[in-house]
């Protein structure tokens, strides 16, 4: 008997639909969910919405004063602004690609920008990082 005429079969596929369904996750990056949820989720909080003035949120970028170009700087080197009580130290521990994939999640898993930003943007950034602080 072959695959066609097998009712067997059909319920297979559609169990595989029912399962994918709800189990299959719609996250585009998921390596830069998994190094965000390692490294960034403990203060900024795993939906990124952050806590009170201690660590800011980072779900709402598109109305954030943070330049998209700042990101592979403040990943690497941390940032001190007055308006937060904490001072973010810098996650050296991270590669050029790393940050990148946890800057692509941000913008378009959490914030919903549709931005692809390159490697070669984040390199390029964090080669001028010195020139931004
Ligand atoms: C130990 C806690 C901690 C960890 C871990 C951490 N941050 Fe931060 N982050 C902070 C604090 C505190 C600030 C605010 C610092 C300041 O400017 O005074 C901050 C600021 C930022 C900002 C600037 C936001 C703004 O509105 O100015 C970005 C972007 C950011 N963090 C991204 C990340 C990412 C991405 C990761 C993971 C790779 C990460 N942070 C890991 C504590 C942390």
């Amino acid at each position: 008997m072959n695959m066609i005429q097998n009712p067997k079969a059909y319920c297979l596929v559609f169990l595989f639909l029912v399962y994918c369904l709800t189990s299959c996750s719609d996250v585009k990056y998921s390596q830069g969910e998994a190094l965000y949820l390692a490294n960034c989720s403990s203060c900024h909080m795993p939906e990124a919405g952050g806590v009170a003035k201690l660590y800011p949120a980072l779900n709402d970028l598109r109305n954030s004063d943070v330049k998209l170009d700042a990101l592979p700087c403040i990943i690497r080197y941390g940032q001190n602004k007055d308006i937060y009580s904490l001072e973010m130290e810098g996650l050296k521990n991270l590669s050029s690609i790393e940050i990148n994939n946890i800057i692509n999640y941000l913008l378009n898993d959490i914030n919903g920008i549709e931005l692809e930003y390159s490697i070669d943007r984040t390199k390029g950034n964090l080669q001028n990082c010195k020139d931004t602080d």
